[in-house]
């Protein structure tokens, strides 16, 4: 039993060592806005925010790229910003004029792509409604 803990303890300490190694450059943030539950009117200007506490000190590619995707469909060739650095934590964008749906999400990329949670755009005058 102590040899299987003392095996185990080993182990997870090899993993833990070698984590770095291999993960060392590679920043996944986690979007953190928008979130479920958010209304984005076509045309309005929206802060896409993330975390970026978990950054490591060197990253080998600090330029940010955002991708509007519905229903989990990428839109690569339109990306609303990109040539930020991802070490910024927010980054400004317009919503484009897309059709309304309510499954929107983010992709933020650095080194590799995180995704926000499904979100809702909605045609300007609906969403000013809404607000109203
Ligand atoms: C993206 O961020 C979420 C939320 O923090 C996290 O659970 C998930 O593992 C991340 N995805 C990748 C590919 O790192
Ligand atoms: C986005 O966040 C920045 C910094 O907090 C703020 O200055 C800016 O006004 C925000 N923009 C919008 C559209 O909320
Ligand atoms: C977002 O919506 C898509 C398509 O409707 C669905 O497959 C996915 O599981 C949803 N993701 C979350 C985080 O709710
Ligand atoms: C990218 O951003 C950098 C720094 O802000 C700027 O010097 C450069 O001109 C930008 N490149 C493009 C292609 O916009
Ligand atoms: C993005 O990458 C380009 C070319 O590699 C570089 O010139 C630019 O300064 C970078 N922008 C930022 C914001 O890091």
């Amino acid at each position: 039993m102590q040899l299987s803990v003392f095996t185990l303890a080993l182990s997870l300490l090899a993993v833990v060592s070698a984590l770095p190694l291999a993960v060392r450059d590679v920043f996944v943030p986690p979007v953190t806005s928008p979130k479920t539950g958010d209304i984005w009117a076509v045309g309005s200007k929206q802060n896409v925010t993330w975390d970026i506490s978990d950054a490591p000190a060197q990253i080998t590619n600090p330029n940010g790229t955002i991708v509007l995707a519905k229903g989990g469909r990428l839109d690569l060739k339109h990306p609303l910003a990109s040539n930020f650095s991802i070490l910024d934590g927010w980054h400004e964008v317009t919503v484009p004029s897309v059709p309304a749906g309510d499954d929107y999400t983010i992709v933020l990329f650095g080194d590799s792509g995180n995704d926000s949670e499904n979100f809702t755009i909605a045609p300007a005058m609906l969403a000013a409604e809404i607000e109203l």
